[in-house]
């Protein structure tokens, strides 16, 4: 696939095909991140791999299975129809989109600042670089055909996961990753336009 027709086609997909990845080509994907930019040039980053499905299961027991689309009308930020039209498609698959998916991908940042405290911009740089790691694991998995998802650890999930999987503490999870063959009709949120006039500026803002 052209580039620019992947970065078009990556959508967030929450609903699977029953079906597995080939090893070859998982390792591909994930393989993908490590050429990601690094803050530091380490990439010391750690991704841990899912495909059994009992282990899965432990391993995101914190996620939350009974949301529903009430809960998306605490959400007090939402501001635009669309935007709520997507987080009432995708809060209440937020266990669905992983246990069903074919693995789930762990991605591990080693805490080295507390960036839950930054003292300046550049303490959340690693945060901000194993980003990039996770988008182009995204990439390449819409490239190879596949899609992704992502969960931001809430709560207890974070600790349930390290726990289960016996993560070590100086790590920290930025996400969980969903990934698998989208199922047939599986369609992604309504975007919102970006008008590229309004928010690309040349010269000056
Ligand atoms: C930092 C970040 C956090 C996100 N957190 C979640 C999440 O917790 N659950 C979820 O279903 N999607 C999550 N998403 C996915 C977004 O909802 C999605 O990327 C956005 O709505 C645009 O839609 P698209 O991915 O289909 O293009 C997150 C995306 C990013 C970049």
């Amino acid at each position: 696939m052209d580039f620019y027709d992947v970065i078009k086609s990556r959508h967030s997909i929450r609903d699977f095909a029953d079906e597995s990845i080939p090893d070859d080509i998982m390792k591909r994907i994930v393989e993908a991140a490590y050429t990601a930019p690094a803050n530091d040039h380490f990439r010391d980053w750690h991704y841990v791999v899912l495909r059994d499905k009992d282990i899965m299961k432990n391993a995101i027991a914190g996620v939350p299975k009974n949301l529903t689309v009430k809960d998306v009308d605490a959400m007090t930020f939402i501001s635009d129809p669309i935007q709520k039209e997507t987080y009432q498609i995708a809060v209440p698959k937020q266990y669905k989109m992983l246990i069903d998916a074919a693995a789930v991908i762990i991605p591990l940042m080693k805490k080295k600042v507390d960036i839950l405290n930054p003292s300046c911009l550049s303490d959340l740089n690693c945060y901000a670089s194993v980003w990039c790691s996770i988008e182009n694991v995204w990439l390449a998995a819409t490239s190879e055909g596949y899609g992704c998802n992502v969960r931001i650890p809430m709560g207890n999930e974070e600790a349930v996961a390290k726990e289960t999987l016996d993560i070590p503490d100086e790590y920290l999870i930025p996400c969980f990753i969903g990934i698998g063959r989208p199922a047939k009709g599986a369609k992604p949120a309504r975007q919102i336009e970006v008008d590229y006039n309004k928010q690309i500026h040349w010269e000056h803002f």
